[in-house]
C-alpha cells in the first residue's frame, strides 16, 4: 500500500520519537491516520506502541496488519471503503460468524472442533479472529512469501508453507476440519479435482472439508458469463505475486461446483448454501469418510 506522500513528514517525526516520548508519538500516529485511514505504517506503530486509540484495545484481538497484505490492499482500493483498516478487521469478524452459522447447520459447533487447518490464510484476516476462540487447535497454511511466518508469530498458530502445484503439498498431519475460503474462486477449474482430493486427504475419517466457490448468480452481477461448459477464467487476481494462469479469478455454474467435486470425491455433499460468505461466495460442506 502506497502511503500518502503528504504524511511522511509526520510519520518520520513519529518514529523518531517512538523510544524516547512514546505518547507524542501516538498523537502524531493517530493525527497520520486521520490523514490517510488505510496507513499501515501508522495503524501498525498504534498496535505496537499500545495507543489508547488502537484497533485491539476494543476488538480484543491481534490487529497488526502486514504490509504486503493484497486482502487489505484490495479493501483499501474499494471506493466503497471509508476506513480500509475498520472494514479489514470486520470483514475476519463476519467470517467468524458466517463459519459458525454453517457449522451449527451441520451440527458440528466451531467450539468443539479439536483440530482446525485453515488452508489459503492469506495474511490472516480470518486467523487473526479464529485463533484466540481455538487456541492450540489452528494450523495454517498459504503460498504468499511471508504469510505462514507472519500468522505463526503474531496469531499464535502452527502453520506451513502450501505448494503452487497440490502433488507437491505435505500436510503435515489430519484435522477435524479443512476449512478453505476463496481459493476455488481462483483456481482454474482444470486444477479443481487433484486440488479437493489432495484437501480431503488432510481431513480426519468422519471430519468435514469446507469450501468456498463463486456463486451462480454472482456473475451476472459481476458482468461476467460463462462459456459453454459453464465456466468463467479470467488471469487476473487481487495478488501481484501469484501466476495469473494458475490463480486468476473463476466463477462457474452451480452444475460444474457439484459435477467436479463428485468426480473427485465419492462422497455426497452434505451441505450447499448459497451465498453463505461475503456477498456472493457458497459454501459446499463434504464429510469426508474412513477410505478418503
Ligand atoms: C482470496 S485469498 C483468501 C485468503 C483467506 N482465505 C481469507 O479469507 O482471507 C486466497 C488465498 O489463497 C492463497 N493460495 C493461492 N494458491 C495457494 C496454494 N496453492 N496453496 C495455499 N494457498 C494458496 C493465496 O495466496 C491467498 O492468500
Amino acid at each position: 500500500m502506497g502511503t500518502a506522500e503528504s504524511i511522511q513528514p509526520l510519520l518520520r517525526r513519529a518514529a523518531t520519537l517512538e523510544s524516547e516520548q512514546p505518547d507524542q508519538a501516538g498523537a502524531l500516529y493517530a493525527q497520520a491516520l486521520v490523514q490517510d485511514p488505510a496507513c499501515l505504517t501508522a495503524h501498525n506503530a498504534l498496535e505496537r506502541l499500545g495507543h489508547r486509540q488502537r484497533f485491539s484495545h476494543w476488538m480484543r484481538i491481534n490487529c497488526r496488519i502486514h504490509p504486503d497484505d493484497d486482502i487489505f490492499a484490495f479493501i483499501a482500493r474499494s471506493p466503497e471503503s471509508t476506513n480500509p483498516i475498520r472494514d479489514y478487521l470486520a470483514d475476519g469478524w463476519r467470517t467468524l460468524s458466517e463459519l459458525m452459522l454453517l457449522l451449527e447447520a451441520l451440527d458440528q459447533p466451531l467450539l468443539k472442533t479439536e483440530s482446525l487447518l485453515e488452508f489459503a490464510c492469506g495474511f490472516g484476516r480470518f486467523t487473526r479472529h479464529l485463533a484466540p476462540v481455538l487456541p492450540g487447535r489452528v494450523t495454517c497454511a498459504d503460498v504468499l512469501p511471508g504469510s505462514v511466518d507472519f500468522v505463526r508469530e503474531q496469531f499464535g498458530v502452527a502453520a506451513f508453507e502450501s505448494a503452487m502445484a497440490p502433488e507437491r503439498l505435505r500436510v503435515p498431519g489430519r484435522y477435524d476440519l479443512v476449512f478453505v475460503l476463496s481459493l476455488f474462486t481462483h483456481l482454474p477449474v482444470s486444477a479443481w479435482r487433484t486440488w479437493l482430493q489432495t484437501l480431503a486427504g488432510a481431513v480426519k475419517p468422519g471430519g468435514l472439508l469446507l469450501l468456498s466457490f463463486h456463486n451462480e448468480q454472482a456473475a451476472a452481477e459481476f458482468g461476467v458469463s460463462f462459456d459453454d461448459s459453464g465456466i468463467f477464467f479470467q488471469p487476473s487476481s487481487e495478488s501481484p505475486t501469484l501466476d495469473a494462469q494458475r490463480y486468476g479469478t473463476t466463477l462457474t455454474t452451480r452444475k460444474v461446483i457439484e459435477d467436479e467435486i463428485a468426480a473427485a470425491l465419492d462422497t455426497p455433499i452434505a451441505l450447499y448454501r448459497e451465498r453463505a460468505f461475503w456477498v456472493g461466495q457458497d459454501a459446499v460442506a463434504i464429510r469426508i469418510g474412513d477410505s478418503s
